[in-house]
């Protein structure tokens, strides 16, 4: 259910992170297409991103990927609205860490956005801590929690 990322699936990526329920819940403002468009040319072109397009029956469903973030390797994802409540963001995390060797794994995550963090228990990871932060794209402090896969 994971495949490599084409420049196509970015106009459907794209319209997944704008779903206003969608960035209320990851605490993640939406990019406008511009900004958006170069946000993924710069991921397709860096060989540091693990990045897979999420597939459901053929459709593409959304995308997960693995970053750097001070000194972090960490994961994201994110399903299209359609598609959620069909395990397709636990099973595509539980393959992309099969699939991947490194770690610790981490991933950020709005304290609540119950939904996701029930993926990452489910997938393993465990919660190392919690962080609060002044979001500057959102112009309020968000609280996270950070999740770690240790094996
Ligand atoms: C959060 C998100 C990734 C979940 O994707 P999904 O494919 O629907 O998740 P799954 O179907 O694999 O669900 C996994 C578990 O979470 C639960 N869950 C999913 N969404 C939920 C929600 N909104 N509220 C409560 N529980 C939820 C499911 O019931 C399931 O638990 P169970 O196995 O105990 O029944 C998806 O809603 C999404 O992409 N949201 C927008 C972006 C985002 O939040 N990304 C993550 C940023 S850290």
């Amino acid at each position: 259910m994971l495949r490599n990322v084409a420049e196509g699936d970015i106009p459907i990526f794209f319209e997944h992170q704008r779903d206003p329920e969608a960035t209320r819940m990851a605490l993640f403002p939406p990019r406008d297409r511009d900004a958006f468009t170069a946000h993924w040319q710069k991921i397709l072109a860096s060989d540091d991103v693990t990045k897979k397009t999420v597939l459901f029956e053929g459709a593409v469903a959304g995308n997960i990927l693995i970053f750097d973030r001070e000194g972090k390797r960490l994961v994201g994802y994110w399903i299209g609205r359609e598609f959620w409540g069909k395990g397709l963001a636990t099973k595509a995390l539980a393959e992309l860490i099969t699939e991947v060797s490194e770690r610790p794994l981490y991933a950020y995550v709005a304290t609540a956005n119950v939904g996701s963090i029930r993926v990452l228990e489910k997938c393993g990871f465990t919660l190392s801590g919690h962080e609060t932060e002044f979001d500057e794209r959102l112009g309020e402090k968000i609280e996270e929690a950070l999740f770690v896969l240790k094996s």
